[in-house]
């Protein structure tokens, strides 16, 4: 196990990640349709959803291209406001961003004339914290993530892998009770995709956030996922959930066993059939 995933271990033990979001972090979407556009132009991206995930669910979302993922993962962040229906975090109703709730894009979109630390402590500063508690918060983070070496440098100074665990820091930096995710490694290599998955996971279990997870990678979302939520092409619908019964900690190997094989058939079989549907909906 690499010394990053060890040191996320040992930040379990601090008191101040394990219990602060013990309870929180539910969503209920309910009858939630999207439309973007008007009059002639406009277009359903998703449609009459509803989903439960309770408090610190790792939840994967999958379907093809287009078929409304970002859109309802928008919806939950509060970018996005729902042409019908409503979206409620811990039983309130989602009305724009909020520091419970932490963003990750696939794109780093950390700020680029901020230094790491700065980057990391952004949330903790506009909350109001002081400075002696933004430079703590920092440190504990720069230190979970493997970074601390690293503090001073800018964004452009890192690679890809190391500006998007700033990403998923600067994001647990406010200590969120939801951590949403838009195809955040979709960008890195194989080996960086796999180092991230485990240590996301290590993270996770550490932070006791509920996680909402959009991959187009099978094997990622059966990986990582407690449950797989299949949306249709678009507009999109949640058309299968589907429980992912293996042991925590996950480990790697376990990509071999008939138990994640048969689940991933079960999940390729699903998005294949939407895919299709989804190419000849564009290419109509
Ligand atoms: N801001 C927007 N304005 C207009 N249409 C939009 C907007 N955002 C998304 N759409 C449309 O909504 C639909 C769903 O888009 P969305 O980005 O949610 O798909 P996705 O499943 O995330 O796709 P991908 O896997 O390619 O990222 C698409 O038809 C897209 O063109
Ligand atoms: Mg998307």
């Amino acid at each position: 196990m690499n010394t990053h995933v060890v040191s996320l271990r040992e930040h379990a033990r601090d008191r101040r990640s394990g219990t602060r979001n013990a309870g929180r972090g539910q969503i209920e979407i309910r009858n939630v349709s999207i439309h973007f556009g008007r009059g002639h132009d406009a277009h359903p991206a998703v449609m009459e959803t509803t989903l439960d995930i309770a408090p610190g669910e790792f939840v994967c979302l999958l379907g093809p291209s287009g078929c409304g993922k970002s859109t309802l993962l928008n919806s939950m962040a509060g970018y996005v406001k729902p042409s019908s229906g409503t979206v409620l975090v811990d039983g309130e109703a989602v009305s724009g961003p909020g520091p419970d709730r932490g963003m990750v894009f696939q794109q780093y979109s950390l700020f680029p004339w901020k230094t790491i630390r700065d980057n990391i402590g952004f949330g903790p500063k506009l909350a109001g914290r002081g400075y002696a508690e933004t430079d703590s918060v920092a440190n504990t983070f720069l230190e979970m993530i493997g970074l601390t070496k690293f503090a001073d440098k800018y964004p452009a100074e890192l690679s890809g892998g190391m500006q998007q665990r700033v990403g998923i820091a600067r994001a647990l930096a406010n200590y969120p009770s939801v951590l949403l995710m838009d195809e955040p490694f979709g960008a890195l290599d194989a080996q960086t995709r796999l180092m991230m998955q485990e240590s996301l996971l290590a993270t996770w279990s550490a932070f006791s956030t509920t996680v909402v997870f959009v991959t187009h990678d099978v094997d990622e979302a059966v990986f990582l996922a407690d449950r797989v939520l299949i949306m249709s092409a678009g507009p999109g619908a949640i058309i299968a959930d589907l429980r992912v019964p293996l042991d925590r900690p996950r480990a790697a190997d376990m990509a071999t066993t008939p138990q994640f094989m048969q689940l991933k058939k079960q999940c390729l079989d699903l998005i294949r059939a939407e895919s299709l549907k989804a190419f000849e909906q564009q290419n109509r």
